[in-house]
């Protein structure tokens, strides 16, 4: 009865237009507690995701530049003449670089991604880079965006989602954005994904918790940032970074463990903790081929093509409606 009325004490009620500020809330007075993986990308947890992505570690990064390196000239090949190329969750345009240096068929590039810092800064470089592109930054959240700028009104369009930043979705909500996109991205489309693979759970288990601790700084930055923009008083050496792999549900799982029983105080409310409960940050699902190519079939999308080096894989996938 006692740890159900001290679970969250709010005083009064928070009530606030922040979205930022009512998903915490929300995620915290949550049983088990949880906040959601888009709000680690601020710029320092954007700095450092472009850290983890050079971690001797982190293999998926490698892989991916690799597969894309080596068949760039092939994936281009799918292009529709004069298409726009749309990246959901750019970060810093590795990827698209390597794709738009393949294929001079695309006439625009449009950069999607929460974090407006790098958003901004990438795209003065890509300008200089690619002279002849239209460059146009959107700064949104992927989950609901409907609209693409008037600049690519017309078809066709190319989407790019790279990263297994899918695999941060819950397989549910893979599947509703990868319908959203067929219908956003319209007739005639193409979709890249890249995927990262099930497989042996060591690799995966010293992929999330690199021995320089830098994967730990980057779920920590979530209460920093907390800390920041709230004005919450988490006190970070009380919270330490815990990384697994959940075989029956092919996903590592990312948790701020407490490591005492403590209060928090987020916005007007008081958030209790015992000693060992966590705050669920992550789930970075894996997939087969063939259970990635399924998961597209049902949302709308036809399998055309897979690259893959055992430990990641590109998909190129056509609208199902239009073949
Ligand atoms: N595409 C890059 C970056 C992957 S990291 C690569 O493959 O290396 C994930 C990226 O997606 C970050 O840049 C993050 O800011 C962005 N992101 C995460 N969730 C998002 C969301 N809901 N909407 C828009 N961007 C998001
Ligand atoms: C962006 N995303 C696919 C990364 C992943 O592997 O799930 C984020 C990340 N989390 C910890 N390390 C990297």
């Amino acid at each position: 009865m006692s740890r159900v009325r001290t679970a969250l004490r709010t005083a009064p009620a928070v009530e606030t237009s922040d979205p930022f500020a009512a998903d915490v809330i929300a995620g915290l007075a949550g049983k088990p507690k949880r906040l959601p993986p888009k709000y680690f990308y601020d710029a320092a947890g954007s700095a450092l995701f472009e850290s983890i992505t050079r971690l001797p570690e982190y293999y998926p990064t490698r892989s991916e530049l690799a597969l894309l390196g080596a068949h760039a000239a092939a994936i281009a090949a799918l292009f529709p003449p004069g298409c726009a190329l749309i990246e959901f969750g750019s970060g810093s345009s590795r990827k698209a670089r390597i794709l738009l240096g393949a294929a001079a068929s695309v006439g625009a590039y449009i950069p999607v991604d929460i974090c407006g810092e790098f958003l901004q800064q990438d795209a003065a470089q890509l300008r200089r880079d690619f002279p002849h592109l239209t460059i146009r930054p959107v700064v949104a959240d992927f989950s609901t965006l409907t609209e693409l700028p008037p600049e690519i009104a017309a078809p066709p369009r190319v989407g790019l989602f790279p990263g297994s930043t899918i695999g941060n979705l819950e397989p549910h909500e893979a599947a509703q954005f990868l319908r959203r996109v067929g219908v956003m991205l319209g007739a005639g489309s193409l979709f890249v994904v890249g995927v990262d693979l099930v497989k042996s759970p060591d690799i995966l288990y010293r992929a999330y918790n690199d021995a320089a601790g830098v994967t730990a700084r980057f779920n920590l930055n979530l209460l920093a940032r907390i800390n920041r923009e709230l004005g919450a008083d988490f006190d970070l050496a009380a919270f330490e970074h815990h990384a697994f792999y959940n075989g029956e549900r092919n996903r590592i799982e990312m948790h701020l463990a407490s490591t005492r029983r403590q209060k928090v105080r987020v916005c007007d409310a008081t958030i209790e903790f015992r000693a060992g409960e966590t705050i669920h940050t992550e789930n970075s699902y894996k997939y087969s081929v063939d259970s990635f190519q399924a998961l597209a079939q049902g949302s709308g999308w036809s399998p055309l093509a897979v690259w893959s080096d055992g430990l990641f894989s590109v998909h190129a996938l056509r609208r199902t409606d239009d073949r």
